[in-house]
């Protein structure tokens, strides 16, 4: 009081109000700048010191948030929702689709895209080795579709036709279908066994799944076509270009499954996308299957005359987008904030349909979540690890691009999670803890994250570049002064990459069978540990040395 009695002394009335005029300008302003309207409660919190760390798409998104639109009034794009589990890695135990299946479908899932692979218990001569040894059991698959109908969801096959069949063509015994001899990657359309073995994998699919109503085909990334010297002829004989031969065989399987298996075929789109319109057109493919647009970009990247030819020659179309898997062969932690955009983008896109003819077109979106880049690559991110992306993405997909904060904190909630995923600070350092069915596993790939980051900060220390290198091993010779030191370090290393390894046998159990935790250690942990290690015995050699050489050595 005293100083305002001065300050009135001293300053005019006109100045002082000037003055606090200015203050609590800049106090609103930063007020409203940190605490935008949530979605849901319309609450403000009033906190100006992280203002200067927000980042620029976080900004972006709470932007995009203001709206104050009633979430229930909105009606997704899509109306088909559906997760892919993609079974060629970590295949999860069949108890644990009982605990989230529920979870799913309460986060709006419509459905479920089951990618076999070698899971698939192929029965019959031919098939006999196709199925890996711990693949599911008829009994499985038949309580997994009981599971699926319990919740409502439908179950959609994927079982691949042309290209990516590692799994089949790998054998000794499918050598010979190989597209090129040495490459087991495409399947020849041209020999004789290959349509019969296909339908016979097809038909085994369907009859345990005798629900399902549609299949997927694959047909993705076939990176070997007209090759070998049987489809040489035959495209020679019925002037046949290598995308001739491509749509002749898919439309030989879908027609097997549409006629025979009395399902809609469904199919990757990425071979269409250099094929002309006339010619998609003149094939009839365009009503043979549903197409499945694949684009898992944060700004879709597709073309758009791609995008425009698939509107004038397919009868439905689905988009199919990603929540993990696509950003990397050995990718282990899981980006929400890339997956959202993805999503958010893909809603951007067919918002721009909303009023025009073309939106009866799209069927639906499938939500892909890649578990290895192919059959022969190493386990990329683990389904649980990759849990809050997919309630993020889902809810999103239920409730519109305009509620952010709402959709971050619904997903915190079905989650039981101490804090966001889409709004942290940073997402190196930010770890809630959650309580959804396997947060054991993120809970260990959170670790893995941090202990691998100590990792390349040891491995990267002055110390091991100038004093522990090769070259000093080889010749030993060191300084025991500076090898004291990072001893001390390596070893508590050490003791991470154990905790780590105790950590991933116990917690994976709730999720997967023990190959899964041996492969997942053996691939993403242990050469880093055994590096730890092989540094800690060179220490031990280097440091019985009390006298060295003359130099050059
Ligand atoms: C399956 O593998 C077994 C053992 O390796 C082999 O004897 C058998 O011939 C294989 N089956 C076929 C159909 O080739
Ligand atoms: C598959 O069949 C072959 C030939 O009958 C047999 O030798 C082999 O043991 C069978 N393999 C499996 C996995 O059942
Ligand atoms: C397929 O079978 C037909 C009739 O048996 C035969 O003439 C043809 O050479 C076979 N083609 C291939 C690629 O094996
Ligand atoms: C390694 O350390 C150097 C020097 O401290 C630093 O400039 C560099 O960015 C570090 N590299 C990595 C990969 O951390
Ligand atoms: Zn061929």
């Amino acid at each position: 009081m005293a100083i305002l009695v001065k300050l009135c002394t001293h300053w005019s009335a006109k100045r002082f109000l000037w003055l606090a005029t200015i203050i609590f300008v800049l106090v609103t302003l930063c007020w409203y700048m940190t605490n935008p309207l949530t979605a849901e409660t319309g609450q403000r919190k009033i906190d100006c010191s992280q203002a200067s760390s927000i980042s620029e798409a976080v900004n972006r998104m709470e932007a995009d948030d203001m709206e104050t639109e009633q979430t229930g009034s909105y009606v997704p794009l899509f109306q088909s929702r559906i997760v892919h589990l993609d079974l060629k890695g970590a295949p999860p135990k069949p108890a644990y689709f009982s605990e989230i299946f529920p979870l799913l479908a309460k986060l709006g899932a419509t459905g479920i895209l089951i990618e076999y692979e070698d899971m698939f218990p192929y029965t019959g001569l031919s098939l006999n080795n196709t199925s890996a040894h711990n693949a599911y059991s008829t009994t499985t698959i038949s309580q997994i579709n009981q599971l699926a109908k319990d919740n409502h969801l439908e179950i959609i096959p994927l079982i691949q036709t042309f290209g990516h069949l590692e799994y089949l063509l790998k054998l000794p015994e499918h050598l010979h279908l190989r597209e090129v001899p040495d490459q087991p990657q495409a399947i020849c359309p041209t020999q004789n066994e290959t349509l019969p073995l296909l339908f016979q994998m097809l038909q085994q699919v369907a009859k345990l799944h005798p629900e399902s109503k549609r299949i997927h085909i694959g047909a993705d990334e076939v990176y070997f076509i007209g090759r070998c010297n049987a489809c040489q002829e035959r495209m020679n004989n019925k002037i046949w270009s290598t995308s001739d031969l491509f749509i002749d065989h898919v439309s030989a399987v879908a027609k097997f499954v549409n006629e025979k298996l009395g399902m809609r075929p469904m199919m990757w789109d990425d071979e269409f996308r250099s094929f002309s319109e006339p010619q998609l057109v003149q094939s009839g493919i365009g009503s043979l299957v549903d197409i499945v647009v694949w684009n898992y970009k944060p700004t879709l990247e597709l073309d758009h005359e791609i995008w425009t030819k698939y509107l004038n020659v397919f009868d439905n179309i689905w988009a199919a987008s990603a929540f993990k898997g696509a950003t990397g062969s050995n990718q282990q932690i899981t980006s929400v904030r890339y997956h959202v955009e993805n999503h958010r983008a893909w809603l951007r896109l067919i918002d721009e349909y909303k009023d025009t003819a073309y939106i009866s077109k799209f069927k639906g979106i499938m939500l892909t979540g890649w578990s290895r880049y192919d059959h022969f690559a190493v386990l990329c991110e683990l389904l649980p690890a990759a849990f809050p992306s997919l309630a993020v993405d889902l809810l999103l997909l239920q409730y519109g691009d305009n509620h952010l904060h709402f959709i971050d904190q619904e997903a915190v909630k079905y989650l039981g999670c101490s804090g966001s995923f889409v709004f942290q600070m940073s997402q190196e350092t930010y770890y809630p803890s959650c309580n959804f069915p396997g947060w054991e596993v993120l809970s260990v790939i959170q670790n893995y994250g941090q202990v691998m980051e100590q990792y390349a900060k040891v491995l990267n220390d002055s110390v091991v570049r100038g004093w522990l290198t090769d070259y000093n091993l080889a010749k030993q010779f060191s300084s025991p002064t500076h090898l004291s030191g990072i001893g001390t370090e390596l070893s508590y290393l050490q003791n991470s990459f154990d905790s780590l390894k105790r950590e991933s046998e116990t917690s994976f159990e709730a999720v997967y069978d023990s190959n899964t935790a041996k492969e997942w250690f053996e691939t993403h942990v242990k050469p880093m540990a055994d590096r730890i290690n092989e540094l800690l015995m060179a220490i031990e050699t280097l440091r019985t040395k009390n006298t060295w050489p003359r130099r050059p050595l």
